[in-house]
């Protein structure tokens, strides 16, 4: 076991189903997860759903139901999605949970003890849908609030505010300690600027009368917590964090900590670059268990931002239905870089999984298993002179390309292996050698290799297929080891004898778009 891997995502607003971007987050720690466990880490994935909020109760009246009932039939929605994704979660966080609300409750009695809660007045515009007073800034050219706000109300009110301001220095000075909190590094910079500006404290409370679906104060009853407030302690409160004393918790062993926080671009300033980070500050968190923010771009859908006014939100199932879990998965991990926004197109996920999966690896093993079982009786031999030029640099490559989070690198040095393959198969015609009894050697190593490289790119490609690489692995009938330390040239044992073929990837004809 090397150095503990704690992995979240962010938790996902219950006020409406599942869409493609939350699929994509979700499938981007799973695959990092898998990752680290196939590395021999200690991993933990926390993933789970947001329940509280202005939204949630909007949307629970409109329908006629509680808030509660709503919920449910929502959270149940994601809960069946991460199943068909095989997303591999250890915990779930959902934020009415007992558990949590108790744990919420002890860091704002603390936090209030400690004098970094107080009261006070307030009047301004509000939002009601983004659920927060708005400012100038948030004008727009216009002078007025722009239609992305919903309605803007005039609201006067007393509530309980958090010394956000007496962090900004002290976060100025981390960020500027540690260049490795936020990756991709322009987004560290961005925040660094939000961080410049941070003007006023932040307003954690509700008044009842206005909001219920939430948690109540502990030092007042009329009130409930801010959504935000209480959804970024789920990453603590359900990772072992009782409420108080993170020194000692952190040496209990029994504290999942510090997390890498894979979240979208919308959310890292101010909600957990500023917020979140100063909560943990205030709560007496040491600047070495800070977390940090793998910050990812957006799913658009044929270029465009997914809303329900251009009524292009893209519901995952669908596309789970059409072309399988593996294709998504493989298709949203591929077809970009992390950090950066990515086109969604029915025509893009095909190629793609046509060009790498079928007609690559696919044929791969297709090939291979055919031709061992017609010259050698499905039995390898393993050469006394391999091949040269074995694929470990792929590996190497792969592993440093995954450790910078760089998953889509990582897929191009896993499928470059059997890229490798098809091609050493057009050089080497192993069709002609068989015919020739003075090659016989030259064809045992060259089915050898190939053999080789198919459970090589198999284990290299199972943190984003798991289920094609285990069948991969099952048709060569390898059982031994598939993990990271398994990706060696050479691993398979003299006469080992190799599976029956059957499509793993069968092709997706475009036509049927
Ligand atoms: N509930 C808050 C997060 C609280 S975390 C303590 C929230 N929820 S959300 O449902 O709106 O978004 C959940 C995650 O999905 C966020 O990380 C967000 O950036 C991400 N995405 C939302 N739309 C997205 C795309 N179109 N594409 C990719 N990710 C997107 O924010």
């Amino acid at each position: 076991m090397g150095q503990p891997f704690v992995i979240t995502t962010a938790i996902d607003y219950t006020n409406a189903p599942p869409h493609i971007g939350h699929a994509y987050e979700k499938i981007l720690a799973d695959v990092l997860a898998r990752y680290h466990r196939s590395r021999g880490d200690d991993t933990w994935f926390l993933t789970g759903v947001d329940q509280h909020g202005q939204k949630v109760q909007q949307a629970a009246a409109r329908e006629g139901i509680t808030p509660a009932a709503f919920v449910e039939k929502i959270t149940s929605r994601f809960t069946a999605l991460w199943e068909r994704l095989c997303i591999s979660y250890d915990a779930w966080a959902a934020t009415t949970d007992p558990r949590h609300v108790a744990v919420v409750r002890e860091i704002l009695a603390d936090l209030y003890d400690r004098g970094d809660i107080y009261k006070a007045p307030y009047k301004g515009f509000y939002s009601v849908r983004q659920e927060q007073f708005l400012t100038d800034k948030e004008r727009g050219p216009d002078g007025e609030f722009g239609p992305e706000w919903g309605e803007v109300i005039e609201l006067e009110e007393e509530n309980y505010y958090f010394r956000l301001t007496k962090y900004r220095d002290w976060l100025l000075a981390l960020l500027d300690a540690r260049s490795d909190l936020v990756t991709p590094a322009f987004r560290q910079t961005e925040l660094r600027n939000a961080v410049e500006k941070v003007a006023g404290d932040l307003s954690i409370s509700r008044p009842k009368k206005r909001l219920s679906w939430g948690i109540e104060l502990p030092f007042d009853a009329g009130y409930v917590t801010y959504v935000w407030f209480d959804a970024l302690v789920n990453y603590i409160s359900f990772a072992g964090y009782p409420g108080r004393d993170p020194a000692a918790a952190l040496a209990s062993g029994a504290f999942r900590w510090p997390a890498l926080h894979v979240i979208g671009k919308d959310i890292l300033s101010p909600a957990h670059g500023v917020y979140w980070l100063a909560m943990l500050k205030a709560m007496g968190f040491p600047d070495e268990a800070m977390p940090r923010f793998l910050v990812h771009g957006f799913v658009m859908v044929d270029g465009e931002k997914m809303s329900k006014s251009l009524g292009n939100v893209r519901d995952p199932n669908v596309f789970v239905d059409r072309f399988g879990a593996d294709a998504v998965r493989y298709f949203l991990m591929r077809d970009g870089a992390v950090g950066q926004d990515l086109d969604f197109t029915d025509e893009r996920l095909v190629s793609r999984y046509n060009t790498d999966l079928a007609n690559n690896l696919g044929n791969l093993l297709n090939r291979t298993l055919n031709m061992v079982h017609k010259y050698r009786g499905g039995v390898l031999a393993k050469p006394a002179a391999p091949l040269p030029d074995d694929f470990s640099a792929r590996v190497t490559a792969y592993r440093e390309a995954f450790d910078a989070h760089k998953v889509h690198l990582a897929l191009e040095q896993a499928l470059g292996i059997a890229a490798d393959s098809n091609l050493l198969i057009e050089q080497e015609k192993p069709w002609a050698l068989a015919k020739d009894p003075a090659q016989a050697a030259r064809l045992d190593a060259v089915l050898y290799r190939l053999a080789d490289s198919l459970r090589v790119a198999a284990i290299l490609v199972a943190p984003v297929l798991p289920g094609p690489a285990s069948a991969i692995l099952s048709q060569i009938g390898w059982t031994g080891g598939a993990s990271l330390a398994d990706a060696v040239c050479g691993g398979i044992p003299d006469g080992h004898r190799l599976g029956v073929p059957s499509p793993v990837f069968p092709r997706i004809a475009p036509e049927e778009l």
